[in-house]
């Protein structure tokens, strides 16, 4: 029973095949992709908190959390491929391993996305406060900019930014090609330009003691920051427009990834080699967990007595260069994350809504869900209540916690790409594979592993979160889905295309044409 109900692979592929998309990408142009999609949060805020955790060891978590991205995105890339459908890891769950797992991996997407959106919201929020703060010495309280783990009681920033982007969908936005390629200058200018003042003036005493937590922390941080490298599925899904994928795909995959982790590593190395970067400990000696109440009171303890630490800081990059004697430029660097965080909320919302209305049109999810803006064209009603959710965790969960169970859902689904690779190989062998897992049976149980060992590696209560989220999944599914499938009622869905669907969740590059078929 648990890996009945699958979903045809021909019957899915009818839909991919009645569009036909233009090849137009090359490696450089999948790189780009890459990258813009995968810089934000990650790097602008979660380096504080992989400091926090890891100390100057965080060097090394970004390497393990970008390894493990790798291998995971060499496999998602073949499926993509293959099934360049909409829904991703849950299309192709359901056609490899039937309903029940395709439902679960949908269900862990819902954390993936959504709670990233939150996530991105509560970073977007942490650098405009700090900017406004500096740049016009408003003294704006933290009860009203933080959630009640943090110290506050709200986070009103990171509601109104979720809000806005959530209006910007159901009006239609798109990113444009330029807006995209300008945010992408903006925030690969900003890492720049911190690495250019940083790492120059670094004091090698700051990497001792490199790992104070032990390789414990080292790992705990590389669960983290994997959030850093989320993303790069767009180049996965983009297989469908690109030239040549066998050549450029693994170009595009492992080059982006690549020079994100250069850069991060940099931007780390400026840190540690600057302002310091060992954890704040409570007052018995203990290591205080970021986004712990205990936390923000011993940094608020450290503030009243004229020390100040990374760890503490809620725009980690901006913070050090205004220690480091940038004032100015620390404030450029807050109005570039401000600028550019708002795309990648609006990328993770795109993506959810996406997902939301691939399940509703298989009927696991109430028809409503796919219910389209008769003016907008937008599926308005699953946008705003995704928007209502999305607000509701940034106004009242720490940056860091919404990142861990964020990653737990994409883990969880990386992991079932990764089987799905290996069992088709083996189930559907002679399928034409537009792109081929350089040594599948090596590479996939690698990745398989490396979400295994970080899911592993997130904080006890980001498990048990996901094991509550899974068992309510469980419960919704037979109480609710089961006897509403698609398949499972013998109806086998094919659609003339995916006209409705909001657009991936990729912004469209030049000459490259979405799959509606409309040209970008
Ligand atoms: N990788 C994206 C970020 O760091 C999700 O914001």
């Amino acid at each position: 029973m648990i890996f009945g109900r699958v979903k045809p692979l021909d019957a899915i592929l009818a839909t991919a095949e009645k569009k036909s998309l233009h090849r137009s990408l090359g490696a450089f142009q999948l790189t780009m992709l890459g990258i813009g999609a995968v810089i934000g949060t990650g790097i602008f805020v979660l380096t504080a908190e992989a400091a926090q955790k890891a100390g100057p060891g965080m060097m090394l978590s970004f390497v393990i959390a970008g390894f493990v991205c790798a291998v995971a995105a060499l496999c998602y890339a073949e499926m993509a491929a293959m099934v360049p459908v909409s829904g991703s890891a849950y299309t192709y769950s359901y056609a490899v391993m039937g309903e029940l797992v395709a439902w679960m991996v949908g269900w862990a997407l819902i954390l993936e996305y959504a709670v990233a959106a939150g996530a991105v919201s509560v970073g977007w929020s942490g650098y405009v406060v700090g900017l406004l703060e500096h740049t016009f010495s408003m003294d704006i309280p933290d009860l009203l900019t933080r959630g009640p783990f943090d110290g506050g009681m709200v986070n009103l920033p990171a509601m109104l930014i979720a809000a806005l982007v959530t209006w910007l969908l159901v009006i239609g936005t798109k990113e444009s090609a330029t807006v995209n390629a300008v945010l992408v200058a903006i925030k690969v200018s900003a890492l720049t330009l911190f690495i250019v003042l940083s790492v120059p003036v670094m004091n090698m005493d700051g990497f001792t003691p490199f790992a104070p937590l032990g390789f414990s922390g080292i790992s705990a941080a590389a669960a983290s920051i994997f959030f850093a490298y989320v993303g790069f599925d767009a180049v996965s899904t983009a297989a469908e427009e690109t030239k040549n994928p066998q050549r450029n795909m693994p170009i595009g995959l492992i080059g982006s990834l690549a020079i994100c982790t250069v850069f991060y590593m940099l931007v780390a190395a400026g840190v540690i080699g600057t302002v310091g970067a060992q954890p704040v400990y409570g007052p018995g000696g203990e290591a205080l967990a970021p986004g712990s109440t205990a936390l923000s009171q011993q940094c608020a303890a450290l503030a009243a007595a004229g020390t100040e630490a990374v760890t503490c800081s809620k725009e980690a990059l901006a913070w050090t260069l205004r220690e480091i004697g940038w004032p100015q430029i620390g404030n450029l660097l807050g109005l570039a994350a401000g600028l550019a965080l708002p795309s990648v909320i609006l990328m993770m919302m795109f993506g959810q809504t996406r997902i939301f209305f691939v399940m509703s049109r298989d009927g696991l999810l109430p028809a409503m869900f796919s219910k389209v803006h008769p003016t907008y064209r937008t599926p308005h009603v699953i946008t705003i209540l995704t928007g209502i959710f999305v607000a509701l965790f940034a106004a009242f969960f720490p940056v860091g916690i919404l990142a861990d169970i964020s990653n737990s859902g994409t883990l969880f689904a990386f992991a079932a790409v990764s089987i799905a690779v290996m069992v088709l190989r083996k189930t559907d062998a002679n399928r034409v594979r537009p792109f081929r897992t350089p040594a599948i049976m090596v590479t996939a149980p690698i990745a398989i592993l490396g979400c295994l060992y970080l899911f592993w590696s997130l904080g006890v209560e980001t498990k048990l979160m996901f094991v509550g989220w899974a068992a309510v999944g469980l419960v919704v599914y037979f109480a609710y889905s089961r006897s509403r499938s698609h398949v499972g009622r013998g109806i086998l869905d094919t659609h003339e295309d995916d006209a409705g669907i909001p657009p991936l969740p990729v912004p469209p590059l030049p000459g490259a044409h979405t799959p509606g078929g409309q040209d970008a």
